[in-house]
């Protein structure tokens, strides 16, 4: 097939460095690969170009890219999934970190924040003979994060890295919710409270569901990062705005059918805590002056009975 590569390039040796984009027209075979297609310009039209790569079978992880805007793998992203012929695909490199040349990213904020949540096993006790024992089924439990490749994609398309980069990420959050369901570890309720704690902790995501979608390997860090968050409330983390946010939003659809969003802002700042809430007051006047203030009694919905039976199903339902 015939297809134009538009390669995002950046060189930190010039003068003034700026990313800019360079298109390359080629012929490659229907069933070959994005990564293929930046091998054979590197290799027969400008040897410049700079790109991450090893194993070229979706196992060692480096050869993470944006591929017309979303983070994937190289070697796993067919041509014809992306372009028709004659047509052309963006190639850039991850986003949330910094570019060092052209599609090569600087991993070391990333390995930094998978380093923070001591990825490997602590354990209490004498030292078994053999290994330590674990069950199938907790080990098949395990099998989802396990799977990561620490190919970064999540972390590139997470939205709240793009606006906070102190967000410990998917990745790092998926890497210790591995740690704290394996059941030869003997720090969860220590790393549950650390991951609770923290400023840019696991009540930091929005549930954007972005890297559930990019990851090459079904990890869904999201839903690693979902029963982390319970996990940290049944072990009696309930000392944060998520914790208070999330009780709120429960019971105020409980008893009205809907969100009592008033209540939400003031229960997740804490009754208590002053300085939040006088942050919260201006939002509240201008909310108030534009008539887009919430009712402060809210009003009941008019099917919040059955709201009311779903939660006592759901709530009663032990299986
Ligand atoms: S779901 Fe959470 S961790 Fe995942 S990309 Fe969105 S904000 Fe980031
Ligand atoms: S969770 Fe998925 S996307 Fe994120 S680093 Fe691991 S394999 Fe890559
Ligand atoms: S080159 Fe190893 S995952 Fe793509």
């Amino acid at each position: 097939m015939n297809i134009t590569l538009r390669l995002q390039r950046f060189d930190p040796e010039t003068a003034a460095p700026v990313a800019k984009y360079q298109e390359y027209d080629i012929e490659i075979s229907d069933v070959s690969t994005v990564l293929d297609a930046i091998i054979k310009i590197h290799e027969e039209i400008d040897g410049t170009v700079a790109m991450r790569y090893s194993c070229r079978s979706s196992i060692c992880g480096s050869c993470a890219v944006k591929i017309n805007g979303s983070a994937a793998l190289g070697c796993k992203t067919r041509l014809v999934e992306v372009a028709e012929e004659g047509g052309t695909i963006t190639v850039e490199p991850v986003g949330n970190l910094p570019v060092i040349k052209d599609l090569i990213s600087d991993f070391q904020p990333f390995w930094d924040k998978i380093r923070s949540i001591s990825p490997y096993l602590k354990t209490t006790g004498p030292e078994p003979e053999n290994e330590r024992i674990a069950s199938n089924e907790s080990m098949a439990n395990l099998l989802t994060a396990v799977n990561c490749i620490m190919c970064g994609c999540c972390v590139s398309d997470c939205t709240v890295l793009e606006v906070d980069p102190s967000f410990i990420g998917p990745a790092a959050l998926a890497k210790a919710w591995r740690f704290t369901s394996d059941p030869r570890d003997s720090a969860t309720n220590d790393r549950l409270k650390y991951l609770n704690d923290i400023d840019g902790g696991m009540w930091d995501c929005t549930r954007c569901l972005k890297c559930i979608e990019v990851c090459p390997k079904q990890v869904a860090p999201m839903d690693r990062i979902m029963e982390m968050r319970e996990a940290a409330i049944e072990a009696g983390n309930t000392n944060t705005a998520g914790y208070r946010h999330t009780e709120s939003f429960y019971n105020s659809v409980k008893k009205n059918g809907r969100l009592d969003e008033t209540r939400l802002a003031i229960d997740s700042a804490g009754w208590t805590n002053i300085p939040r809430l006088l942050d919260l007051a201006p939002i509240g006047i201008a909310a108030m002056r534009k008539g887009k203030l919430p009712p402060l009694i809210p009003h009941k919905s008019e099917d919040h009975k059955k709201v009311q039976e779903l939660y006592e199903r759901v709530e009663n339902d032990t299986e």
